[in-house]
């Protein structure tokens, strides 16, 4: 049913198609006096409003905002209260700013631990990524600002991020990668959702039917609009008719072009036109008749939220013989380049620029520590320039104190929007401070500041480990708070730490360098499949420490729920995060050992006990049927796992649940079924599949098209464009030795050539890019001439129609 009807009757079609694609970097199209324009803004874990120049990158300045932790540092609190707090400040400083919709929450499964962006996103387990995108949407949706979760779906890889195609069985489609989408549109009710730059199984996100239409809006009951990633539209008809409301940044006039043509050609009814543009104006309409009494911004109030933020999220990874807290007065040397200059938000379109941003060495001054000094102790970016001399500074100042705070992690080039990161260390100069300092015999108590997983073989040198990763403007203090007991740690992480890198499924192959990215590992991501293969990791899934200790007693279980007595038996006050696994160890499926279900965060005081209650939901016991093409519940007995991680499972209980009689897959998927992941071949993988998949061998020459990516012009067979791509690799290499990542030529780098056309407000063509590609498949003076003639031929059409 339409419902603007009477407005969208007195629309012309050209009027309409112009909607369906935006006016500039983040505003989408008004008409006169009848339609506003709506703007849109980064991000996820604070504003970035760009008055002035305005790009998707994070390279032109934004307004000032509040820089709260990034999704992976929230998530680590387990506290969806905390976060909808956190959405709703954020929500709040976007009204103020007159900005309609935060892009954000964004959601993804960290399906590797070096994909790019991890640092923006919440965990490997959809379960807690949902919930937690639920209630950063209900935060920033309780202030009249819209949330856009993204990037729907399978987003997982930085490298060809526009040109990659997630191949994926049905099962783990619907299990894992979009579950966490589900339970945020279903709990959260965005009013916009963002597609993903990819292909699922052959079909861009943004053009996904099953995806967009049956899933998101029959299934789910989405009634907002679909956007696309920006750049991110492949085929802006295909788009349209399969369920996409608004390509940004700008198509220019071509984009409303195609659309009118493909109407008068009979390749797409009008009425789906009107449908997308109906979807569209009702979040418009709605959204730009919020009152313009801009709120008030009180922002050492925002300020207080993010440390607290902060505070909640920090983990506990190590605490030998009590060192931490830190005693009054200890003598402490503070050493290493974060201290003085803080990593506390990952580079790209999250990029927040802060408004009253702390360091812990002047911090520290509100804290009864002794502090001996400062020392840098290494460079960023691994820069050869003085380390020695720093290290050997870092030492002396280590020798005056009684306990060094060493401040380690991933710097900026390490971690970026556009580049997965290429290992899982921390850099090197900073573990061979580590070494030496390790010989002085003070104790070493490491503070990390990294957005994403790392390994940390070193961790034996050490007496304790505290992760504060990407603590947003407040970090420092809610770090000093934590290292002299001012709080009792209560964070547990959201993400598994393997021991090291090859650890992981099919490490080798992440990511995928062709276009396919074949995800062989089925359902087993992350702790599901650590815990599965009873492969030995460095620090579990769900792990943390605190100041104090918990018992769990007296567990009870019905058929709606289970309930459990937990007591602080320390001295100290604090919080406990109890988790909820669900097994069933007679499964005639393939299926990770346990699985999140429930999780709760309990605050007690020294000796005090609460009961606490986890409900089952529709998720608790179900599976996906990729034959009936439906969640089920297969009957029988399941496990359930009380614990205090992955692994340490404190109760446990059993229940009858009632289902279905399911077909055994022992025979089916044998490999799969016996946990033998790591020998999966693709065609093991293409039996789950359902369809013969193969590798494309091709090393030679390639011919590229409007979906090839410009890093593909290694291959190219024009001299000319081969040049071109070592030019573009040697700018990147350049930019990695500045320490700074490159994010215009990455973004370049990892952009098919069809983007060429959408990004240029439709000065340049796609037969102008049809040109262009001639010219870069060998046929120098063909495709000049065509690019010549097309950009007559565009020129005159822009000339000829106004819309
Ligand atoms: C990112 C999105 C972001 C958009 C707008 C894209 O490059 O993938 O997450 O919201 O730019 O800045």
């Amino acid at each position: 049913m339409i419902k603007n009807k009477n407005l969208i009757s007195k629309l012309s079609l050209e009027e309409k198609a112009s909607l369906l694609s935006g006016k500039s970097t983040w505003e989408t199209v008004n008409v006169d006096k009848v339609i506003p324009s709506m703007f849109l803004s980064d991000g996820p874990h604070g504003l970035r409003k760009q008055s002035g120049a305005a790009d998707h990158l994070g390279l032109n300045a934004s307004d000032l905002a509040t820089c709260f932790p990034t999704a992976a540092t929230l998530a680590n609190s387990w506290d969806a209260e905390m976060i909808t707090q956190v959405g709703h400040a954020l929500g709040n400083e976007a009204k103020n700013l007159d900005v309609q919709v935060v892009l954000g929450p964004g959601l993804n499964i960290k399906r590797n631990p070096l994909g790019g962006r991890n640092f923006e996103y919440y965990s490997e387990d959809p379960y807690l990524s949902g919930k937690f995108g639920a209630a950063m949407i209900r935060g920033i949706q309780s202030t009249q600002t819209i949330a856009s979760p993204k990037h729907f779906a399978a987003n997982s890889q930085e490298y060809r991020r526009m040109a990659s195609n997630s191949v994926i069985d049905e099962r783990t489609l619907r299990e894992l990668y979009t579950t966490n989408f589900e339970i945020a549109v279903k709990e959260g009710s965005p009013k916009v959702i963002m597609s993903a730059y990819n292909q699922i199984n052959g079909t861009y996100a943004n053009e996904n039917a099953y995806l967009l239409e049956d899933v998101l809006r029959k299934e789910w009951h989405f009634d907002g609009f679909v956007v696309t990633d920006w750049g991110g539209d492949n085929n802006h008809v295909a788009g349209v008719a399969n369920g996409s409301n608004l390509v940004m940044p700008t198509l220019g006039l071509n984009g409303t072009l195609e659309l009118v043509d493909a109407v008068n050609s009979g390749e797409l009814q009008e009425e789906v036109i009107d449908e997308r543009v109906d979807e569209l104006l009702s979040v418009i309409l709605e959204s730009t008749a919020v009152k313009k009494s801009p709120v008030e911004i009180n922002w050492e109030k925002q300020h207080q939220i993010a440390h607290k933020a902060a505070e909640e999220s920090i983990v506990l990874l190590k605490n030998n013989d009590d060192i931490l807290p830190l005693k009054k007065d200890t003598k402490v040397a503070l050493v290493g380049d974060f201290a003085e200059t803080p990593r506390y938000q990952g580079a790209g379109s999250s990029l927040v620029n802060t408004k009253n941003l702390e360091t812990i060495t002047e911090s520290i001054k509100n804290y009864q520590l002794n502090t001996v000094g400062f020392a840098q102790g290494y460079m960023r970016a691994n820069k050869k320039t003085n380390e020695e001399q720093l290290r050997n500074e870092a030492i002396e100042l280590v020798k005056k104190s009684d306990v060094a705070i060493v401040f380690l992690g991933l710097d900026e080039i390490s971690e970026s929007e556009g580049a997965d990161r290429k290992h899982m260390r921390i850099p090197a100069a900073q573990e061979r401070l580590l070494d030496e300092l390790a010989k002085t015999a003070i104790p070493l108590v490491v503070v990390l500041s990294a957005g994403s997983v790392i390994e940390t073989p070193w961790v034996n040198q050490v007496s304790a480990l505290v992760h504060g990763y990407l603590g947003g403007e407040a970090g420092a203090s809610a770090m000093l708070d934590v290292l002299t007991g001012r709080h009792n740690p209560s964070g547990k992480l959201a993400e598994t730490y393997p021991v090291k890198y090859e650890d992981t499924p099919f490490a080798d192959e992440f990511p995928a360098k062709k276009k396919d990215s074949f995800y062989k590992e089925g359902l087993f991501v992350g702790y599901r499949y650590y815990n599965t293969t009873n492969k030995k990791v460095r620090f579990p899934f769900g792990f943390g420490l605190s100041y104090t200790t918990f018992q769990y007693a007296d567990l009870k279980v019905n058929q709606e729920q289970v309930s459990l007595t937990i007591t602080n038996t320390g001295t100290t006050a604090g919080a406990e995060i109890v988790q909820l696994y669900v097994g069933k160890k007679d499964s005639l499926l393939v299926r990770p050992a346990k699985e999140l279900k429930g999780f709760t965060k309990v605050y007690l005081e020294p000796g005090e006990s609460r009961q606490v209650t986890m409900p089952f939901d529709d998720k608790t016991f179900r599976y996906y049927n990729a034959q009936a093409h439906s969640f089920e519940i297969e009957d029988g007995n399941y496990q359930l796992y009380l614990s205090g991680n992955i692994e340490d499972v404190r109760l446990s209980s059993e229940i009858h649940v009632s289902g279905k009689k399911v077909q055994n897959q022992a025979n089916l998927f044998p490999k799969y079924f016996s946990h033998q992941i790591s020998d999966i071949t693709l065609a093991d993988f293409s039996d789950l599949y359902g369809e013969k998949l193969s590798e494309d061998n091709n090393t030679g020459i390639l011919k590229l098209e409007q979906n090839s990516t410009i890093s593909d012009m290694a291959f190219a067979k024009s001299w000319l464009a081969r040049l071109v791509s070592r030019y573009l690799s040697h700018a990147l290499k350049k930019s990695e030795s500045r320490g700074q990542p490159n994010l215009n030529i990455l973004f370049i780098y990892n952009m098919p050539f069809r983007a060429i056309s959408k990004m240029t407000n439709g000065a340049v063509s796609s037969q102008m890019v049809d040109g262009m590609l001639q010219i870069v498949n060998g046929k120098f003076w063909r495709g000049l001439i065509k690019l010549v003639q097309e950009f007559y031929i565009n020129k005159k059409k822009i000339k000829n129609r106004t819309v």
